[in-house]
Order: C-alpha cells, then sequence, then structure tokens
C-alpha cells in the first residue's frame, strides 16, 4: 500500500504523515516514511539546491527535472524495495506535487508532466492520495511563523499559492477513487481523525487496479 500526502504549503501534511506513521507500525505494520524532495542521501543534496532562497534564477523546467531526479532515487532506492516486501509506505508529497506545482503553478504542459512522471516513478501510481486542502493564505501564515523554515517555494506570490491548490482540487476531481480532500483547517486531532478513517476504508477495500 503506497500513501501519498497532498496539498498547499502550511496544510500540516507533515505532522499527519508523522502521526499515521506511528499509528500504522503501531498497528504492527512495516512503514516506511518518506518524503519529498529528499528522502535518500542523494535526494537530499537535490533537495538542498531546490530550497534554497538564493536560487531565485531557478529555471522551471531544471526545477522539474530536479524534483524528478529526486523522485528516481527514492524509488529505486527506497520505495520499490519496501513496497515489494509488502510493507506500507507513507510519502509526505509525490509526483502530484509536481503537477500541481510546476504544472498549474509555473505553467507547464500537463501532458509533457505526466510523460516524465510516469519515467521518474517506474509507472508506480499511489494507492490513496490524502489532500489536506487549505486556503493558501491560511497556509502560509502558519508557515510564516516559522521563518527559518520558509523556502523558496514559500516565498512565490499568493496567485501561484492559489493555481497551485486550485491544481489538486482539479486533480482530486480527475481520480475521486485515488483521492481524498479533508478540510486542513480543522484541528490537527480532527485531521488525524479524518486521515485514519480514509486509510481504514482503503486497507479494507483496495482500489480497483492496486
Ligand atoms: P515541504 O517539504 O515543506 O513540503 O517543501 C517542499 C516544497 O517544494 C513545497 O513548496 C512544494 C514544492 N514542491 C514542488 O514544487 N514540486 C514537487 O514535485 C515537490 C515534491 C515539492
Amino acid at each position: 500500500m503506497f500513501i501519498t500526502f497532498e496539498g498547499p504549503d502550511g496544510s500540516g501534511k507533515t505532522t499527519q504523515a508523522r502521526r499515521v506513521t506511528e499509528w500504522l507500525a503501531s498497528l504492527g505494520h512495516d512503514v516506511l516514511a518518506m518524503r519529498e524532495p529528499g528522502g535518500t542521501e542523494i535526494g537530499d543534496r537535490v533537495r538542498a539546491i531546490l530550497m534554497d532562497r538564493a536560487h531565485t534564477h531557478l529555471d522551471a523546467r531544471a526545477e522539474m527535472l530536479l524534483f524528478c531526479a529526486s523522485r528516481a532515487q527514492m524509488m529505486a532506492e527506497k520505495v520499490r524495495p519496501h513496497l515489494a516486501r509488502g510493507g506500507i509506505v507513507i510519502c509526505d508529497r509525490f509526483a502530484d506535487s509536481t503537477l500541481a506545482y510546476q504544472g498549474y503553478g509555473r505553467g507547464l504542459d500537463l501532458g509533457t508532466l505526466r510523460i516524465l512522471l510516469d519515467f521518474a516513478t517506474f509507472s508506480i501510481k499511489p494507492d490513496l492520495t490524502l489532500c489536506l486542502d487549505i486556503h493558501p493564505r491560511a497556509g502560509l501564515q502558519r508557515r510564516a511563523s516559522d521563518l527559518a523554515g520558509m523556502n523558496r517555494l514559500d516565498a512565490e506570490p499568493l496567485a501561484f499559492h492559489e493555481r497551485v491548490r486550485a491544481g489538486y482540487l482539479a486533480l482530486a476531481a480527475e481520480e475521486p477513487q485515488r483521492w481524498q480532500v479533508i478540510d486542513a483547517s480543522a484541528p490537527p486531532d480532527v485531521v488525524e481523525q479524518r486521515v485514519r478513517e480514509a486509510i481504514l476504508k482503503r486497507l479494507a477495500a483496495p482500489a480497483k487496479g492496486a
């Protein structure tokens, strides 16, 4: 089972991914927790390039390919072997982030991105994608309270983040059997409960073709 967390910046994905990992491990599952970009030694070095606020001139295509490079390494080194062993993988962001940020946000062609993503991911798709949905203004406010944690993409204008959010909602509407949209403006415990319910439902009835 491959579960991904998606959503605008400041939606609380990282907290929820951590909580769900602990919960599933406590139930006896073999859980691998990953985050993107990064998660491997090479991927973490790529992440540092991507997140560096000094890299204001990073080209949109180069940015997208770096996200894909980090992802391909993570799939090869960690995710594929873990799924092959029958474990559960929880990933804090995945390929849908590239569609939302580089596609809907930056305006790169979605068809081209899908081809590159299929290549970078070894054609592996999540069984369940939890979109923690929040208005970008609220999300960015949460992030701004931690200035040191602000990255290069957080610094994009609000209109960019609004396109990203709209992109997520469009992707979720395209594949409702895979996506579950959760209101992330609710208190963290309520969000956690909804996340658990979605996972239990999917564990009980795996998606067709999964
Ligand atoms: P985060 O680790 O705090 O979520 O930061 C990752 C940032 O990178 C976030 O702003 C979303 C962005 N991002 C993309 O633009 N494309 C991608 O493919 C991924 C994985 C992340």
